[in-house]
């Protein structure tokens, strides 16, 4: 019998197998992993800078422009390890924080950060669905999250679960990946190489959509868009670049040969499909109504 495996299965195994690299020399006592556990495309200003240097800046990059004030309640939706979980913490001194991410391995880790850091009576991490959030309505004051929901199956039904759980006025802060304007759906090589590299990335193909379709799904989710700013420029070409023969050895010596080329593939492809304007990387900030 052919065993169906579901979309959120699949982006678990993804990262699970992502976080060998992590984990590689992982530290128990001090809990100490690789790159401190950022996982995102980061934000690279500098041809030196490597990539803990960028998931640092992207996740500056986002605190500094979030224009964020009174948090009460965050949710950190795809948290991953939870390195900007502790930093929204700090900066935005909430009553409480809860991250909820697919990959057990990540939330698992994050559950025994909050506790050596002595703020697990504030700082919760759970094991679930992003699109299927189980919290009351008008629960949290903040939604924030970095690169998480490209992922989500769909993107869409995720915007109507965050207006669930937003009070009114709460704010929705992600950084996302959307469709660039060269992109032509109706030209059959854009299909192939955007079904590529949505399969390799794990990304539901209802997820392509360009700025116009994005902002109008979360407006009819009951949201206002307060800005959305094109960064692409500052974290495809840097990520794309940061597959050099020493992170590939290391990736390799994690994860294997193929898996660790597959992943440089998809680092390479993302990089590309940047430059001929088929994706763009965005900050999007919206209120709900
Ligand atoms: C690119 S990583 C970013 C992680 C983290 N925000 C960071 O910047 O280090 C994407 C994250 O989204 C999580 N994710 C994907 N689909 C999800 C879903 N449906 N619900 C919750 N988390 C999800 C993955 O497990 C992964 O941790």
């Amino acid at each position: 019998m052919i065993k169906i495996v579901e979309h959120e299965e699949k982006v678990e195994k993804f990262y699970t197998t992502g976080s060998k690299v992590n984990l590689a020399d992982f530290d128990s006592t001090e809990l100490r992993i690789d790159n401190e556990g950022f996982l995102s495309f980061g934000y690279w200003e500098n041809k030196t800078d490597r990539y803990l240097d960028a998931t640092k800046r992207l996740l500056k990059f986002v605190i500094e422009n979030s224009e964020v004030k009174d948090a009460d309640r965050i949710l950190n939706v795809a948290c991953g390890f939870g390195p900007e979980s502790f930093a929204y913490f700090e900066h935005f001194k909430p009553n409480e924080l809860i991250g909820i991410d697919i990959a057990k391995v990540h939330t698992d880790y994050a559950n025994l950060k909050a506790k050596q850091l002595g703020v697990a009576d504030k700082v919760k991490f759970v094991h679930g669905d992003a699109v299927a959030l189980d919290f009351p309505d008008r629960s949290f004051s903040h939604i924030l999250g970095i690169e998480g929901p490209a992922h989500f199956n769909t993107r869409e039904k995720f915007f109507k679960s965050a207006g669930r759980v937003l009070k009114q006025g709460g704010e929705l802060l992600l950084t996302d990946v959307i469709l660039g304007e060269k992109f032509k759906a109706w030209n059959p090589l854009h299909q192939t190489v955007l079904r590529v590299g949505a399969k390799g990335w794990v990304v539901p193909m209802a997820n392509g959509v360009k700025e116009a379709a994005y902002k109008k799904q979360l407006e009819d989710a009951g949201f206002e868009i307060v800005f959305l700013k094109k960064i692409g420029d500052k974290v495809f070409p840097g990520y794309s670049r940061s597959f050099d023969s020493e992170v590939i050895q290391k990736h390799t010596k994690c994860m294997g040969f193929m898996t660790s080329m597959g992943f440089t593939f998809i680092g390479k492809l993302l990089g590309w499909l940047y430059k001929k304007g088929f994706i763009e990387y965005v900050y999007v900030k919206a209120r709900k109504k």
